[in-house]
């Protein structure tokens, strides 16, 4: 049934090399041939979405840098400000709600006690429309809103999310381009996205097919203390994702940075002892990421990068670069992190945690 491991050591594993089925399974009958369906977000979305002048996005956890990856997508596609925050914040200060506001709440389970209380908030703050992107039909986020688009993923065992973060990328994206479409975006950027979308899970199939090599990689983990994960713009937050499945699962202290900032601060704590993973797709921001990664180096730092294979990143002496398909670069925030869960999974295997269920944590928070 849906709650075995299969050959599976992990449900996180699992979970993990399912991503290719689900992320076909969220887009599923939601694209057509130049766009994306709008109606796929409720009857009332288009005319909705017609008059959406701003978004605040609300979530926790791993949904919430969902959320942040989003930000960067929508101001890029649609030209609408978008503000993003942890639900626990932003359930207890004094917002402000410009009118023509959308609302968007992300939630696996949907009985996350914050999330569910800052959508409870915000209905009395004036906001034109509320919108839910679960996983969990029939949860309270999703009776409670007045659109929802579920993700698809199915169950979800692990503590640690894996398939929820990608399918609920995956639905963000198809948000971007549903406001997207009604802003304006060009017709041939539309459809250069959808194309893209329909060729990710084929993309995810080629990058679990890294595994072995991943799994080499991270022998380089199991005895540090400390790890520090690096990526500029949209890969800032999947920088935050990886450093919180290594944090969960392996109990490594791990902490993520944009990259640009590392001179002002965690660059004083590089040394031999401190690993650094930098996500390097091949995008406009590749040139100063790899100058970055040069500082990292210069200070002894052991490097690993996981870079587009055109970029032109190889091994070196402390530096082991896996090289991932090319992808649209607008998608290589779905792409790479998927290398990154394979990273901190194996890294916690060889620690001999209990990957499913790491110590302290809950799959699902109910209570505040
Ligand atoms: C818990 C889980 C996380 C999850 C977060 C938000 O902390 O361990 O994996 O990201 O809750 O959960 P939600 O169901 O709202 O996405």
């Amino acid at each position: 049934g849906a709650a075995s491991k299969g050959s599976y050591r992990h449900f996180m594993l699992k979970e993990i090399h399912e991503q290719p089925a689900v992320i076909a399974a969220a887009l599923e009958g939601r694209l057509g041939d130049h766009g994306v369906l709008v109606e796929s977000f409720g009857p009332e979305a288009a005319e909705l979405f017609a008059r959406v002048k701003q978004v605040h996005i609300v979530a926790c956890g791993t949904s919430y840098h969902a959320g942040m990856v989003a930000r960067y997508w929508l101001e890029r596609y649609t030209g609408v400000p978008v503000q993003v925050e942890v639900a626990s914040e932003y359930r207890y200060r004094q917002v402000v709600v410009p009118e023509g506001t959308l609302f968007v709440t992300l939630s696996q389970s949907g009985e996350t006690a914050d999330t569910l209380a800052a959508l409870r908030f915000a209905r009395e703050r004036g906001y034109l429309a509320s919108l839910a992107i679960c996983n969990v039909p029939g949860s309270s986020l999703v009776r409670e809103s007045d659109l929802t688009l579920m993700t698809q993923a199915g169950p979800e065992i692990g503590v640690a999310s894996t398939k929820a973060f990608t399918t609920q990328l995956t639905a963000l994206m198809l948000l971007t381009l549903a406001l997207g479409r009604i802003k304006g975006l060009a017709a041939a950027e539309q459809s250069a996205l959808v194309e893209a979308l329909r060729g990710l899970p084929g993309l995810v199939d080629r990058v679990l097919a890294l595994d072995g090599m991943v799994e080499t990689l991270s022998g380089a983990f199991a005895e540090k203390h400390h790890a520090l994960f690096l990526g500029r713009g949209a890969h800032f937050p999947i920088a935050l994702e990886g450093a919180l499945k290594l944090k969960e699962i392996s109990y490594i202290h791990a902490e993520a940075y944009p990259a640009g900032e590392l001179k002002h601060g965690p660059l004083a704590l590089v040394d031999s002892e401190m690993p650094v993973i930098s996500v390097a797709p091949n995008d406009e921001l590749l040139d100063k990421l790899k100058s970055n990664l040069q500082e990292v180096r210069a200070r002894g730092g052991e490097l690993f990068v996981f870079a587009d294979e055109g970029v032109g990143l190889s091994d070196g002496e402390g530096v082991h670069v896996l090289h991932l398909p090319h992808v649209h670069e607008a998608l290589a925030p779905i792409l790479y992190t998927v290398p990154l869960q394979l990273l901190s999974y194996h890294v916690a295997v060889l620690k001999g945690t209990d990957v499913d269920q790491p110590r302290n944590l809950a799959k699902s928070v109910t209570v505040e």
